[in-house]
């Protein structure tokens, strides 16, 4: 890397620095501003572009902070290209049109979508060049065809000036302040890497397919609108007015080209060939795809083909096809452009992501986490170069949407490397009637029941942890430090104890060896005992932890807690009907239907069975005591501030005596209990003749007393 460690020079570079000696700042300010710009620079590329991080992040925090508080000291050194300041402060009104100094050109798209279309683009080329079969075959460089948004990079005197998008190909938008945001993008060229003075370089402002999916969960999770895809994503991104929106989007950009330069005759590079060109954009700073390679005639460039489609699916980010270009800029020079399109270079893209099948049936799988994903066995087909037997039909409401039925000739879809779905169904009349698949009523994998909550349109396996398919996440649950807390028992280990089948049931855990534990990879003898040490310390626990260990779904700690506190022993809890759970202070039905399911499947009580024989045990409470419920039958509306209650409890200990606590009056309330600035409640009551009480009635209503009425 030594090559890129003078790649941005530690000198101060710019005339504004240079003048500020005049302004008295001192000597050694301007070197060290200088020395931390470069220094981040250098960080910034190798995180960036290189993807080779050199220091920890911190450490580039660290310098960061040093240059901004010299900028601070001194802001009549901050030039546009520091480091600091790739996000500028205004909002833009709008984006203003630029005309492009050189056309940005389409591209001509090869009509044969197999790897023999590369064969017609050499043909095509040799043609055009008078080549015969004697002679030698001509050189191309392929290219990845990201799928992104095209745009100008123009930098003058080393420093990025503008950035524009590719608009009509003759005027596109100036979109600057975003394109800043993007740190793989130089905002300053190396000064010894002989920069001409004007040079614009053009690429792919793109959003790698990880960082898509991200931006995706975050926008959700913010209620903002999702982007289908990478395009659309780098599009939105870039046309921002503000640019701290774009700052906050992962964008990364390819270099593939050039727009304006310096011609040779006024000192400008003379590069030979497009390779050499992409060689230099690289040495200035650029991203330029790894997959970027010379392929020497025809065969070469159909090889290409065949290896970036296959690949295709894992590539970090999305492409749409590949771009061969020949690399002679002489013999592009000679080839010229046919119809604004350049003979000298041709997309190629890969066969249809879509193809159709037959769906030979339906199965369904079950998720980690218990979720059923009806699973489409298909007739074997290619799609985008993979062979698909299997895709996902999401859930039954996917299934009905799309209106599809097993031996169906349906559409299956593959984009990027998600899971092929099933995309729909092929039109036609069915030969023989064949009924809609419906969800089993059983767990395929543990044949626990099959549930779906109210307003999900997924449907559950019940088997918690009793489910193979749900044991790894099940046991880690069971292992969570606010659980049964056993120190030691994570991801890792668990991953070995359930693939090795040494770990098949909770109780399992508890039967441990120290020679089979020591036995697996990364475990020494030491390690294994502090395991087993930690599970025999988890067997003295307590019934909440215990019940939220046991991973009940919907049964979170405070529920677990509750149900403690309220039934005060596990049997009780097992043995409780959905009305008595419905008793418990915030469970409300589906709560109630998910523990009573549980415990109504044998097995989840064998399981705790066998926890308990292991010796899990904890101190079992006496029931809540049911307070006499004096109050039954009267309906109470607290409205207003009281002096010391607050109106929680004043509703708590109100329930607890059995009164129902409603919070509008009517004919039918018993009592208005009314504080201070009681406003529309009181006038209510007043109005139905409603008796109305403050605190002290309040108090003397839970006593059981007979309460004067204000
Ligand atoms: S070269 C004159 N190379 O595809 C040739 N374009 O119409 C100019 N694209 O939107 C384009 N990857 O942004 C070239 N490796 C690549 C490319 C590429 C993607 C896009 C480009 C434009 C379209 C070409």
């Amino acid at each position: 890397m030594t090559e890129n460690l003078d790649l941005f020079s530690a000198e101060p570079q710019d005339s504004k620095a240079q003048a500020a000696t005049k302004t008295g700042i001192p000597e050694s300010v301007l070197a060290k501003v200088a020395q931390l710009r470069a220094q981040l620079n250098q960080w910034a590329h190798e995180y960036y572009v290189q993807d080779a991080p050199t220091v920890p992040d911190g450490e580039y925090d660290r310098v960061y902070q040093q240059l901004q508080a010299l900028e601070g000291a001194y802001p009549e050194l901050i030039t546009p290209d520091s480091p600091t300041q790739r996000v500028i402060g205004a909002v833009l009104d709008g984006l203003a049109p630029v005309r492009h100094a050189v056309p940005m050109l389409s591209i001509q798209t090869e009509t044969d979508n197999e790897a023999t279309g590369a064969i017609a683009f050499d043909q095509r080329v040799r043609k055009e060049l008078e080549l015969t079969e004697a002679d030698p075959t001509v050189e191309y460089v392929a290219e990845p065809k990201f799928d992104g948004l095209a745009m100008n990079l123009r930098y003058e005197n080393g420093v990025l000036v503008q950035a524009t998008t590719r608009g009509d190909g003759e005027v596109g938008e100036d979109v600057t302040h975003n394109i800043r945001t993007i740190r793989q993008i130089p905002l300053r060229l190396p000064a010894d890497q002989n920069v001409p003075p004007v040079v614009e370089v053009r690429g792919e402002v793109h959003m790698a397919k990880a960082d898509l999916d991200r931006l995706n969960e975050r926008q959700q999770v913010a209620g903002a609108k999702t982007f289908a895809n990478p395009r659309n994503a780098a599009a939105g991104s870039v046309r921002q007015l503000d640019s701290k929106i774009a700052a906050q989007r992962p964008l990364s950009f390819f270099a593939y080209g050039l727009g304006q330069i310096t011609p040779p005759e006024q000192g400008g590079p003379d590069f030979g060939t497009h390779y050499a060109m992409l060689q230099t954009l690289k040495s200035w700073g650029f991203p330029v795809a790894p997959q970027v390679c010379i392929a020497v005639g025809a065969s070469e460039l159909v090889a290409f083909h065949q290896r970036i489609g296959a690949e295709r699916a894992n590539l970090p980010y999305e492409i749409d096809g590949v771009v061969y270009k020949v690399n002679s800029l002489a013999l592009q020079r000679q080839l010229g452009f046919k119809s604004r399109e350049p003979r000298w270079a041709v997309a190629h893209k890969y066969p249809a992501q879509e193809m159709p099948t037959l769906m030979e049936a339906i199965d369904v799988q079950v998720g980690r986490t218990g979720k059923l994903t009806p699973v489409a066995r298909l007739s074997p087909v290619q799609v985008g170069g993979v062979v698909v037997t299997n895709a996902t039909l999401s859930n039954l409401f996917d299934i009905r949407k799309k209106g599809v039925r097993v031996g169906d000739m349906v559409i299956v879809r593959r984009a990027g490397d998600v899971i092929p779905e099933v995309a729909g169904r092929v039109p036609g009349v069915r030969p023989v009637y064949v009924p809609n698949f419906r969800m089993p009523k059983t767990c395929p994998i543990c044949g626990s029941e099959v549930v779906r909550e109210k307003g999900e349109a997924n449907h559950r396996c019940t088997g918690g942890l009793f489910c193979a398919a749900q044991r790894k996440e099940a046991i880690l649950h069971f292992a969570h430090r606010r659980a049964m807390d056993i120190e030691g028992l994570g991801g890792k280990l668990v991953d070995q104890l359930v693939d090795a089948q040494v770990v098949r049931v909770l109780p399992d855990l508890y039967k441990l060896g120290l020679t089979s534990l020591a036995a697996l990879d990364r475990m020494a003898v030491k390690s294994a005992q502090n395991v087993l040490d930690a599970l025999e310390k988890s067997k003295r626990t307590t019934l909440q932890r215990f019940l939220f260990g046991l991973g009940i779904r919907n049964v979170g700690e405070s529920t677990a807690k509750d149900l403690a506190k309220h039934f005060g022993t596990l049997d009780a809890i097992m043995d409780a009907s959905e009305e008595a759970l419905l008793q418990v202070k915030d469970v409300g039905p589906v709560v109630a239907n998910s523990i009573h399911t549980f415990f109504a499947q044998p097995h989840n009580r064998e399981v705790v069975e066998q926890l308990r024989a292991c010796g899990v045990n904890w101190e079992e409470g006496a029931p809540a005591e049911k307070a006499p419920q004096i109050l039954a039958g009267l309906t109470v509306v607290l409205t207003g501030t009281l002096p010391t209650l607050g109106r929680d409890t004043a509703k708590d200990m109100l329930e607890a005596a059995g009164a129902k606590v409603s919070g509008s009056v009517s004919k039918k309330t018993s009592y208005v209990v009314a504080g201070a600035e009681a406003g529309g409640k009181l006038a209510k009551a007043e109005e139905l003749g409603v008796p109305v009480l403050d605190e002290a009635g309040l108090l003397a209503l839970l006593a059981g007393e007979k309460p004067v009425s204000s």
